[in-house]
């Protein structure tokens, strides 16, 4: 069953049918200013970040799950019947119901008693607001007299402290209305220099601002009295409920439309500058007014549209792929990479299943989300880089997490998740590889935010490495702390009381557990650190490196392997985890893929082996599952991973952030079928036909596919803010296309299908363009590659030289 269908020429998603199973929702906003909006119009606004600046609030795992939002409301005055073009939340029977999710918009509407209304809401580039333009048109043949009301809900900023603490939050709301301007001010009396604004292009024939007032004390937001009635009540809150609500009056002729623009904004006045007339308590509004003038007119509206779209088709331009297989072009080209943005710009903060109140931006997963965007906005990422670095510890460890709006690292989740320092390696030779700005390197960069203690960022690198070596465990494999990647397997937790956090709860010392998966992420940190080592001429360190890599590859070979697949970790008893001597967990996909993808293992026959178990005892038709055979029942000395039921989340689920790392391991060993078959399992344009199973959204990668042992096998959750986002982004683009790029040039390694009879790629790098294609003519993986009509030798495109713009590469493949 579909929900809808892609438009790929507009670069949209369109829905049909607003009772998708669950709300498919799209992000607004690029820089600071954020919000995410669902098909029928749900969701909530921030700047910057989703816990500490919260412009309008949501309740979350509602019932329908998602309710309150940007609604509009229309009401024909000679009826007095009303509705809500977006559908939610009158939920009337439309004609013509659809939403186009776009790159960075939404436009949500229908036709209703032969009204049609649609909204365009979003994010104009450089502004710390967002637009709603709803167009009206009169399809029928009559004059009709209509009303609209707008609706936000205001969250009184903290959104933790806003959904909890009401003995306090139902006495300081506070709002000013002003030429028909409705200002949010709650706290700005004290310490507090911000405020919201939401601003109607037309006079309003009245407004509300007080929650209960609009409904009425017993309605909800289906039902709002001032809409039934067709008048506002002109409320102005004092406590409870602050909200946004204006009344605009319209008339159309038969065929005629109308555009009503609608801006809901948040604004910063200076400490000093906050009161006009100094000394009083009301909002100085002089520096915003001349934001709110431009943007109610269309002309405006029309302009900052017309540079975002102008925006995505830049960023989306700098890698474009032509392939046999539309599933693939139109993940690479359009909705992988958009999904790779909204990760550089979440995190896993805020989405329908992250609530904005809980994390803030991860370590390990913000350094691996770099893989998916840096050659989109080099320059952000650098800033990210470098972000990240300054909340590592000087122990060389890192924080687990930290608050967007801070920069600070997060205390009450503390470090000693033992992978996370060496993702920054990763993330950083992504990024040199990427831009070939070396200086990032020499860059100061502090521990733990404190003046003073800055050292080179290439220093965190090397300590980064040195905290794994601190910490090796009794088979000299790294010790896991409270967890690796998996941060279910909590092998130092011990958690026998109900409400603990897995991963903050430690009730052992930590010296005997050990993981195979940082020893394969520690290999490959270990080989991109001396290979940055020897560009910046330290021989002798690189040489370190190097051998520090093999003595683990070594110590895998001989304690990290199992016969037919590699292990996953050791216990806090010295046991095996991921053996085929336990009776549950027997084989676990990380350390397969990430061993493989590492380089362990490619000469021996082990990885083939490992891969070759991995097809036989995870793969499923819905992707591969994260271990078998699941836990049935609760371990104390795994913990959380055995607390799921079997076939979710990381008990058995298809966890899809690591079947990319097997697709990248299968493209090592030359496989190219196999790679891409994996690839179309979880490709969620792939997935689109058998919606009804699958249920997220078919444009973007969910973190989860409910693995065998589930009762709802294939059914996706979590959509959104995931690693799967880079990581498949990564895989495809630089492993099965195989265009990637190193440090010396652009390398065309592709390992695609036999079947495939060739493919083309527009990429650009370091500023050049370079239009590849490549053509088959045997069966394996072999390039023979001319560049501008010349013939190369291997596999890299040469550095141009200067000047020189595009490049044109031919390949053949035998
Ligand atoms: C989830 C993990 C996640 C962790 C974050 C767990 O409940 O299963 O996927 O990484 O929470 O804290
Ligand atoms: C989601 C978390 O964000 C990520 O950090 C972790 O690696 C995976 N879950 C696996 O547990």
């Amino acid at each position: 069953m579909k929900y809808g269908f892609f438009d790929d020429r507009r670069r949209e998603y369109v829905i049909t049918s607003p009772e998708t199973p669950l709300p498919w929702i799209n992000y607004l906003g690029c820089e600071a200013y954020f919000g995410i909006i669902s098909n029928t119009a749900g969701g909530y606004s921030f700047y910057r970040d989703a816990r500490l600046r919260r412009l309008t609030r949501y309740r979350y795992n509602n019932a329908p799950f998602d309710f309150g939002g940007r609604y509009i409301y229309v009401r024909d005055e000679a009826s007095g019947r009303f509705w809500s073009p977006s559908w939610q939340p009158t939920r009337h029977e439309a004609e013509k119901y659809s939403c186009r999710h776009g790159l960075g918009y939404s436009i949500i509407g229908s036709t209703y008693e032969g009204i049609g209304a649609e909204t365009l809401y979003f994010v104009p580039l450089g502004e710390n607001l967002e637009i709603w333009q709803v167009t009206v048109t009169n399809g029928g043949k009559k004059p009709r007299r209509l009303s609209l009301f707008s609706s936000v809900e205001f969250c009184l900023w903290d959104a933790q402290d806003d959904s909890t603490n009401f003995q306090r939050n139902f006495s300081t709301g506070q709002v000013e209305i002003n030429r028909g301007v409705i200002y949010h001010k709650t706290e700005y009396r004290e310490r507090r220099n911000h405020f919201a604004y939401f601003a109607c292009s037309e006079k309003p024939a009245g407004y509300d601002t007080q929650r209960d007032t609009f409904l009425g004390a017993y309605r909800s937001w289906d039902n709002p009295a001032a809409v039934e009635r067709g008048r506002s009540f002109n409320s102005v809150a004092n406590g409870w409920g602050p909200i946004g609500s204006h009344h605009v009056r319209l008339s159309l002729r038969p065929g005629e439309t109308r555009r009503v623009i609608f801006v809901l904004g948040y604004h910063e006045n200076p400490a000093g500058d906050k009161f006009d007339p100094p000394g009083s308590q009301t909002i100085n509004k002089k520096s915003v007014r001349p934001t709110i003038a431009r943007y109610v007119k269309p002309a405006a509206v029309d302009a900052a549209f017309e540079s975002l779209r102008q925006y995505w088709d830049r960023l989306l331009g700098l890698y474009q792929a032509k392939t046999p297989d539309r599933h693939a072009n139109r993940m690479v080209n359009i909705w992988n990479a958009y999904q790779c943005m909204a990760t550089f710009n979440m995190s896993r903060s805020a989405s329908f299943y992250e609530s904005g109140i809980g994390r803030g931006l991860g370590f390990r997963d913000s350094t691996q989300d770099l893989l998916g965007f840096v050659h989109m906005v080099p320059g952000r990422a650098r800033e990210r880089v470098l972000d990240l670095a300054s909340t590592q510890l000087e122990s060389g460890g890192a924080y687990h997490q930290y608050q967007p709006l801070t920069k600070r690292g997060n205390n009450d989740v503390g470090s000693n998740f033992n992978d996370d320092p060496l993702w920054l390696i990763v993330g950083v030779a992504a990024y040199l590889k990427e831009t070939g700005d070396w200086s990032i390197l020499d860059a100061p960069v502090p521990y733990d935010n404190r003046p003073g203690s800055e050292t080179p960022l290439f220093e965190h690198m090397q300590r980064s490495l040195r905290y794994t070596l601190e910490r090796l465990g009794p088979h000299r494999l790294p010790l896991i702390g409270r967890a690796d990647w998996n941060d279910c397997l909590n092998l130092n937790c011990f958690s026998e009381t109900p409400g603990e956090s897995f991963q903050t709860t430690t009730n052992k010392d930590g010296k005997v557990a050990e993981s195979v998966f940082i020893a394969g992420l520690f290999v490959l940190a270990a080989r991109e650190l001396a290979e940055i080592a020897l560009r910046r001429h330290l021989a002798s360190e690189a040489g370190e490196y190097l051998s520090a890599a093999a003595r683990m590859e070594e110590t895998v070979c001989a304690h990290g392997w199992d016969g037919q697949w590699f292990l996953r970790a050791y216990d806090d008893f010295g046991n095996k985890i991921g053996s085929k001597e336990c009776d549950e967990g027997k084989i676990f996909i990380e350390t397969q893929g990430f061993c493989v993808l590492a380089g362990i293992g490619l000469k021996d026959g082990m990885a083939q082996m490992a891969l070759d178990s991995v097809r036989k005892l995870l793969a499923t038709p819905h992707g591969i599952m994260l271990q078998q055979p699941a836990y049935s029942r609760y371990y104390l000395h795994l913990g959380e991973i055995s607390s799921y039921p079997p076939g979710y989340k990381e008990n058995a689920g298809i966890f899809c952030h690591n079947n990319p790392w097997v697709m990248i391991a299968e493209t090592m060993l030359g496989n190219g079928e196999r790679a891409l078959d994996y690839y179309l399992r979880i490709n969620p344009s792939a997935r689109e036909k058998i919606g009804s199973v699958h249920r997220c959204e078919p444009y973007v990668y969910a973190q989860m596919i409910a693995g065998k042992d589930a009762p709802t096998h294939g059914e996706a959750k979590n959509s959104w803010l995931t690693g799967t986002a880079a990581w498949n982004y990564y895989a495809v683009t630089q492993f099965i296309l195989g265009i990637r790029p190193s440090y010396g040039g652009l390398i065309v390694a592709p390992v695609v299908p036999a079947a495939w009879e060739g493919f083309s790629v527009r990429r650009e790098f370091r500023g050049v363009c370079y239009d590849i294609t490549v053509s088959r003519k045997g069966r394996g993986n072999s390039v023979h590659m001319t560049v501008d009509g010349r013939e190369v030798e291997g596999n890299v495109i040469p550095l141009p030289s200067a000047g020189v713009g595009r490049v044109a590469v031919n390949v053949l493949l035998s």
